[in-house]
Protein backbone atom coordinates (compact mmCIF):
# COMPACT_ATOMS: atom_id res chain seq x y z
CA UNK A 1 0.00 0.00 0.00
CA UNK A 2 1.75 3.72 -1.10
CA UNK A 3 0.48 6.04 1.44
CA UNK A 4 2.11 9.44 0.82
CA UNK A 5 1.07 11.11 3.87
CA UNK A 6 1.92 8.85 6.86
CA UNK A 7 1.04 11.01 9.48
CA UNK A 8 2.94 8.57 11.90
CA UNK A 9 5.97 9.24 10.54
CA UNK A 10 6.14 12.22 13.02
CA UNK A 11 5.76 9.80 16.19
CA UNK A 12 8.13 7.35 15.99
CA UNK A 13 10.72 8.29 18.21
CA UNK A 14 9.65 10.02 21.69
CA UNK A 15 12.93 12.90 20.28
CA UNK A 16 10.48 13.19 17.40
CA UNK A 17 7.42 13.97 18.95
CA UNK A 18 9.22 16.33 22.10
CA UNK A 19 10.70 18.38 18.39
CA UNK A 20 7.33 18.40 16.79
CA UNK A 21 4.87 18.73 20.33
CA UNK A 22 3.10 22.30 19.44
CA UNK A 23 2.33 22.83 23.07
CA UNK A 24 4.39 22.42 26.16
CA UNK A 25 4.41 22.75 29.56
CA UNK A 26 6.49 25.41 31.14
CA UNK A 27 6.40 25.97 34.86
CA UNK A 28 7.20 29.81 34.59
CA UNK A 29 3.70 29.92 32.98
CA UNK A 30 1.77 28.11 36.05
CA UNK A 31 0.13 29.69 38.80
CA UNK A 32 -0.06 28.21 42.21
CA UNK A 33 -3.33 28.77 43.99
CA UNK A 34 -2.27 29.27 47.98
CA UNK A 35 -4.43 29.57 51.21
CA UNK A 36 -3.02 31.27 53.98
CA UNK A 37 -5.22 30.51 56.90
CA UNK A 38 -5.43 32.95 60.64
CA UNK A 39 -5.37 30.74 63.94
CA UNK A 40 -3.91 27.74 62.71
CA UNK A 41 -0.35 26.66 64.10
CA UNK A 42 0.07 24.00 61.97
CA UNK A 43 -0.57 23.20 58.12
CA UNK A 44 -4.44 21.60 57.42
CA UNK A 45 -4.79 19.13 54.89
CA UNK A 46 -7.98 19.65 52.76
CA UNK A 47 -9.57 16.31 52.77
CA UNK A 48 -11.38 17.78 49.42
CA UNK A 49 -8.11 18.78 47.68
CA UNK A 50 -5.55 15.76 48.05
CA UNK A 51 -2.58 17.34 48.42
CA UNK A 52 -3.50 20.88 49.01
CA UNK A 53 -3.24 22.73 52.57
CA UNK A 54 -4.46 25.69 54.36
CA UNK A 55 -1.32 27.59 55.39
CA UNK A 56 0.15 29.00 58.29
CA UNK A 57 2.18 31.98 57.81
CA UNK A 58 5.57 30.49 58.26
CA UNK A 59 4.30 27.38 56.24
CA UNK A 60 3.38 29.39 53.30
CA UNK A 61 6.79 31.28 52.86
CA UNK A 62 8.38 27.69 53.07
CA UNK A 63 5.58 26.81 49.67
CA UNK A 64 6.94 30.01 48.20
CA UNK A 65 10.23 29.62 48.58
CA UNK A 66 10.33 26.17 47.01
CA UNK A 67 7.66 27.94 43.57
CA UNK A 68 10.89 30.07 43.40
CA UNK A 69 12.95 26.93 43.00
CA UNK A 70 10.70 25.44 40.74
CA UNK A 71 10.67 28.41 38.78
CA UNK A 72 6.83 28.95 38.70
CA UNK A 73 5.12 31.80 37.03
CA UNK A 74 3.07 32.69 40.47
CA UNK A 75 1.45 32.51 43.58
CA UNK A 76 -2.30 33.36 43.93
CA UNK A 77 -3.13 34.21 47.20
CA UNK A 78 -6.65 33.32 49.33
CA UNK A 79 -6.65 34.26 52.74
CA UNK A 80 -9.12 32.30 55.47
CA UNK A 81 -9.69 34.84 58.55
CA UNK A 82 -10.60 33.27 61.48
CA UNK A 83 -14.73 32.64 61.76
CA UNK A 84 -15.14 35.52 64.12
CA UNK A 85 -13.36 37.75 62.20
CA UNK A 86 -15.57 37.62 59.28
CA UNK A 87 -18.20 40.18 58.87
CA UNK A 88 -21.08 41.74 56.58
CA UNK A 89 -18.54 43.87 55.04
CA UNK A 90 -15.41 41.97 54.84
CA UNK A 91 -13.59 44.60 56.53
CA UNK A 92 -10.42 42.29 57.42
CA UNK A 93 -10.25 42.27 53.44
CA UNK A 94 -9.07 45.43 53.45
CA UNK A 95 -7.59 45.84 56.96
CA UNK A 96 -3.86 46.33 57.00
CA UNK A 97 -3.38 43.53 59.72
CA UNK A 98 -6.23 41.13 57.55
CA UNK A 99 -4.58 37.39 57.36
CA UNK A 100 -4.60 38.01 53.34
CA UNK A 101 -2.43 41.58 53.80
CA UNK A 102 -0.50 40.32 56.04
CA UNK A 103 0.55 37.25 54.47
CA UNK A 104 1.15 39.53 51.05
CA UNK A 105 3.28 41.83 52.84
CA UNK A 106 5.48 38.73 54.50
CA UNK A 107 5.73 36.82 51.01
CA UNK A 108 6.86 40.02 49.11
CA UNK A 109 9.87 40.49 51.95
CA UNK A 110 10.57 37.10 51.46
CA UNK A 111 10.72 36.31 48.10
CA UNK A 112 10.66 39.68 46.36
CA UNK A 113 10.19 40.26 42.59
CA UNK A 114 11.60 36.18 42.01
CA UNK A 115 7.69 35.29 41.55
CA UNK A 116 4.98 37.04 40.84
CA UNK A 117 2.41 37.38 43.97
CA UNK A 118 -1.36 37.79 43.13
CA UNK A 119 -3.80 38.17 45.37
CA UNK A 120 -7.32 37.25 45.28
CA UNK A 121 -9.64 40.60 45.45
CA UNK A 122 -12.97 39.52 46.65
CA UNK A 123 -15.08 39.87 49.64
CA UNK A 124 -16.44 36.35 50.33
CA UNK A 125 -13.97 34.65 52.25
CA UNK A 126 -14.71 37.74 54.15
CA UNK A 127 -18.16 37.70 54.96
CA UNK A 128 -20.32 36.16 57.30
CA UNK A 129 -22.78 35.45 54.93
CA UNK A 130 -19.94 34.37 52.06
CA UNK A 131 -21.15 36.60 49.30
CA UNK A 132 -18.74 38.17 47.23
CA UNK A 133 -19.91 41.37 47.46
CA UNK A 134 -21.89 43.60 50.08
CA UNK A 135 -25.44 42.26 50.33
CA UNK A 136 -28.08 45.18 50.73
CA UNK A 137 -31.75 45.11 52.40
CA UNK A 138 -33.31 42.91 49.85
CA UNK A 139 -30.91 40.51 49.69
CA UNK A 140 -28.74 41.46 46.51
CA UNK A 141 -25.35 41.57 46.08
CA UNK A 142 -25.43 45.71 45.57
CA UNK A 143 -22.91 45.94 42.85
CA UNK A 144 -21.80 49.51 42.88
CA UNK A 145 -21.33 49.48 46.71
CA UNK A 146 -18.85 46.46 46.23
CA UNK A 147 -16.93 47.47 43.96
CA UNK A 148 -15.84 50.76 46.10
CA UNK A 149 -14.54 48.10 48.78
CA UNK A 150 -12.71 46.41 45.85
CA UNK A 151 -11.26 49.32 45.08
CA UNK A 152 -10.14 49.90 48.87
CA UNK A 153 -9.31 46.53 49.05
CA UNK A 154 -6.76 45.77 46.07
CA UNK A 155 -5.17 49.26 47.63
CA UNK A 156 -4.28 47.09 50.88
CA UNK A 157 -3.11 44.25 48.61
CA UNK A 158 -0.78 46.88 46.48
CA UNK A 159 0.55 48.60 49.84
CA UNK A 160 0.97 45.19 51.29
CA UNK A 161 3.06 44.14 48.41
CA UNK A 162 1.20 42.31 45.64
CA UNK A 163 2.11 42.75 41.77
CA UNK A 164 -1.05 41.76 40.84
CA UNK A 165 -4.58 42.27 41.75
CA UNK A 166 -7.05 39.50 41.36
CA UNK A 167 -10.71 40.64 41.24
CA UNK A 168 -12.66 37.13 41.22
CA UNK A 169 -16.27 38.87 42.45
CA UNK A 170 -17.86 39.36 38.91
CA UNK A 171 -19.19 42.70 39.77
CA UNK A 172 -19.68 45.13 36.83
CA UNK A 173 -17.08 48.02 36.43
CA UNK A 174 -14.96 46.24 38.87
CA UNK A 175 -12.19 46.56 36.60
CA UNK A 176 -12.41 50.07 35.98
CA UNK A 177 -12.72 50.87 39.78
CA UNK A 178 -9.87 48.80 41.10
CA UNK A 179 -7.74 50.60 38.40
CA UNK A 180 -8.99 53.70 39.41
CA UNK A 181 -8.54 53.17 43.10
CA UNK A 182 -4.96 51.92 42.42
CA UNK A 183 -3.95 54.90 40.12
CA UNK A 184 -5.41 57.50 42.58
CA UNK A 185 -2.85 56.31 45.35
CA UNK A 186 0.20 55.89 42.89
CA UNK A 187 -0.10 51.70 42.25
CA UNK A 188 0.30 52.39 39.09
CA UNK A 189 2.44 49.68 38.62
CA UNK A 190 0.36 47.02 40.05
CA UNK A 191 -1.55 45.26 37.71
CA UNK A 192 -4.85 43.45 37.11
CA UNK A 193 -5.56 39.48 36.57
CA UNK A 194 -9.26 40.42 35.78
CA UNK A 195 -11.52 37.08 36.25
CA UNK A 196 -13.44 38.16 33.14
CA UNK A 197 -15.44 35.01 32.09
CA UNK A 198 -16.03 33.17 35.20
CA UNK A 199 -18.94 30.94 35.08
CA UNK A 200 -21.24 30.02 38.12
CA UNK A 201 -20.04 26.68 38.59
CA UNK A 202 -20.80 23.65 40.39
CA UNK A 203 -16.67 22.45 40.25
CA UNK A 204 -16.17 25.39 42.89
CA UNK A 205 -17.50 23.12 45.72
CA UNK A 206 -14.16 21.98 47.08
CA UNK A 207 -12.54 25.39 47.39
CA UNK A 208 -15.47 26.21 49.33
CA UNK A 209 -14.04 23.78 52.00
CA UNK A 210 -11.04 25.09 51.79
CA UNK A 211 -11.58 28.73 52.86
CA UNK A 212 -14.21 27.53 54.86
CA UNK A 213 -16.78 29.54 52.75
CA UNK A 214 -19.84 30.80 54.93
CA UNK A 215 -22.20 30.55 51.47
CA UNK A 216 -25.76 29.40 51.86
CA UNK A 217 -27.33 29.52 48.55
CA UNK A 218 -25.84 30.48 44.74
CA UNK A 219 -23.70 33.53 43.08
CA UNK A 220 -26.17 33.24 40.05
CA UNK A 221 -26.80 36.87 40.10
CA UNK A 222 -23.12 37.91 39.20
CA UNK A 223 -21.24 34.77 38.06
CA UNK A 224 -22.73 34.05 34.34
CA UNK A 225 -24.61 31.60 33.50
CA UNK A 226 -22.75 27.91 31.97
CA UNK A 227 -24.97 28.30 29.09
CA UNK A 228 -23.56 31.13 28.02
CA UNK A 229 -21.07 31.35 25.20
CA UNK A 230 -20.89 34.98 23.64
CA UNK A 231 -20.67 36.44 26.71
CA UNK A 232 -17.75 34.94 27.67
CA UNK A 233 -16.39 37.64 24.71
CA UNK A 234 -18.60 40.43 26.09
CA UNK A 235 -17.19 40.38 29.60
CA UNK A 236 -13.71 40.19 28.40
CA UNK A 237 -13.70 42.70 26.07
CA UNK A 238 -15.12 45.08 28.89
CA UNK A 239 -12.64 44.01 31.18
CA UNK A 240 -9.83 45.20 28.81
CA UNK A 241 -11.43 48.25 28.06
CA UNK A 242 -11.53 48.71 31.86
CA UNK A 243 -7.61 48.57 31.94
CA UNK A 244 -7.55 44.55 32.77
CA UNK A 245 -3.80 43.97 32.49
CA UNK A 246 -4.86 40.47 32.00
CA UNK A 247 -7.88 38.26 31.79
CA UNK A 248 -8.81 34.90 33.04
CA UNK A 249 -11.88 32.02 32.09
CA UNK A 250 -12.85 29.93 34.74
CA UNK A 251 -13.24 27.16 35.12
CA UNK A 252 -10.68 26.18 32.42
CA UNK A 253 -11.82 22.39 31.38
CA UNK A 254 -15.44 22.31 30.77
CA UNK A 255 -14.99 25.86 29.18
CA UNK A 256 -12.47 25.48 26.67
CA UNK A 257 -14.56 26.85 23.59
CA UNK A 258 -14.45 30.27 25.90
CA UNK A 259 -10.72 29.90 26.53
CA UNK A 260 -10.41 29.35 22.41
CA UNK A 261 -13.04 32.29 22.03
CA UNK A 262 -11.30 34.98 24.82
CA UNK A 263 -7.38 33.59 23.29
CA UNK A 264 -8.28 34.65 19.97
CA UNK A 265 -9.88 38.22 20.61
CA UNK A 266 -8.00 39.09 23.64
CA UNK A 267 -4.90 42.14 23.38
CA UNK A 268 -3.91 41.04 26.60
CA UNK A 269 -2.60 37.77 28.01
CA UNK A 270 -4.97 35.02 28.88
CA UNK A 271 -4.94 33.02 31.81
CA UNK A 272 -7.40 30.06 32.57
CA UNK A 273 -8.21 28.70 36.12
CA UNK A 274 -8.14 24.99 36.68
CA UNK A 275 -10.61 25.02 39.85
CA UNK A 276 -10.90 22.95 42.74
CA UNK A 277 -13.28 20.42 41.20
CA UNK A 278 -11.70 20.20 38.40
CA UNK A 279 -8.20 18.89 40.25
CA UNK A 280 -10.00 17.27 42.73
CA UNK A 281 -12.00 14.97 40.74
CA UNK A 282 -8.23 13.82 38.99
CA UNK A 283 -7.24 13.10 42.19
CA UNK A 284 -9.99 11.15 43.52
CA UNK A 285 -10.02 8.87 40.53
CA UNK A 286 -6.45 8.19 41.01
CA UNK A 287 -6.80 7.39 44.68
CA UNK A 288 -8.91 5.03 43.34
CA UNK A 289 -6.75 3.74 40.90
CA UNK A 290 -9.29 4.75 38.00
CA UNK A 291 -6.66 7.30 36.28
CA UNK A 292 -3.30 8.30 36.55
CA UNK A 293 -3.35 11.03 38.28
CA UNK A 294 0.16 12.53 37.03
CA UNK A 295 -0.56 11.80 33.04
CA UNK A 296 -4.38 12.78 33.86
CA UNK A 297 -3.14 16.26 35.41
CA UNK A 298 -0.43 16.71 32.74
CA UNK A 299 -2.83 16.54 29.86
CA UNK A 300 -5.38 18.58 31.14
CA UNK A 301 -3.07 21.44 31.45
CA UNK A 302 -1.77 20.35 28.17
CA UNK A 303 -4.87 20.95 26.44
CA UNK A 304 -6.16 24.52 28.56
CA UNK A 305 -2.63 26.06 26.85
CA UNK A 306 -3.67 24.15 23.48
CA UNK A 307 -6.80 26.05 24.05
CA UNK A 308 -5.15 29.07 23.72
CA UNK A 309 -4.45 29.85 27.44
CA UNK A 310 -0.84 31.61 28.14
CA UNK A 311 -1.11 30.82 31.76
CA UNK A 312 -2.89 28.69 33.44
CA UNK A 313 -3.28 28.36 37.24
CA UNK A 314 -3.53 25.09 38.70
CA UNK A 315 -3.39 23.45 42.22
CA UNK A 316 -1.07 21.14 40.29
CA UNK A 317 1.20 23.74 39.72
CA UNK A 318 4.20 22.77 42.22
CA UNK A 319 3.89 18.86 40.85
CA UNK A 320 4.08 19.52 36.95
CA UNK A 321 6.51 21.89 36.86
CA UNK A 322 8.83 18.74 38.77
CA UNK A 323 7.26 16.50 36.63
CA UNK A 324 8.59 18.79 33.43
CA UNK A 325 11.62 18.38 34.88
CA UNK A 326 12.48 15.00 34.59
C1 LIG B 1 -14.19 33.74 44.91
C2 LIG B 1 -13.46 32.59 44.34
C3 LIG B 1 -13.92 31.27 44.19
C4 LIG B 1 -12.90 30.56 43.60
C5 LIG B 1 -11.84 31.43 43.42
N1 LIG B 1 -12.21 32.69 43.86
C6 LIG B 1 -15.16 30.65 44.65
C7 LIG B 1 -16.44 31.08 44.10
O1 LIG B 1 -16.53 31.88 43.17
O2 LIG B 1 -17.43 30.58 44.62
C8 LIG B 1 -12.96 29.12 43.24
C9 LIG B 1 -11.67 28.49 42.91
C10 LIG B 1 -11.70 27.02 42.85
O3 LIG B 1 -12.75 26.36 42.89
O4 LIG B 1 -10.60 26.46 42.77
N2 LIG B 1 -13.37 34.51 45.72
Amino acid sequence: MTAYYRPRRLRTTPAMRRMVAQTRINPAQLVLPVFVAEGITSPVALTSMPGVQRHTMDSLVKLAHEAVIQGLGGLMVFGVPAEDNKDDLGTQAYAEQGILNQALARLRAEVGDEIVIMADTCLDEFTTHGHCGIVNRSGHVDNDATCDLYAKQAVAQARAGAHMVGPSGMMDGQVAAIRQGLDDEGFTDVGILAYSAKYASAFYGPFREAVSCSLSGDRRTYQMDPANRREGSFETELDIAEGADMVMVKPAGYYLDIVADVAGLSSVPVAAYQVSGEYSMIQAAGERGWIDTEAALKESVLCILRAGADVVLTYGAMDLAKEMKK
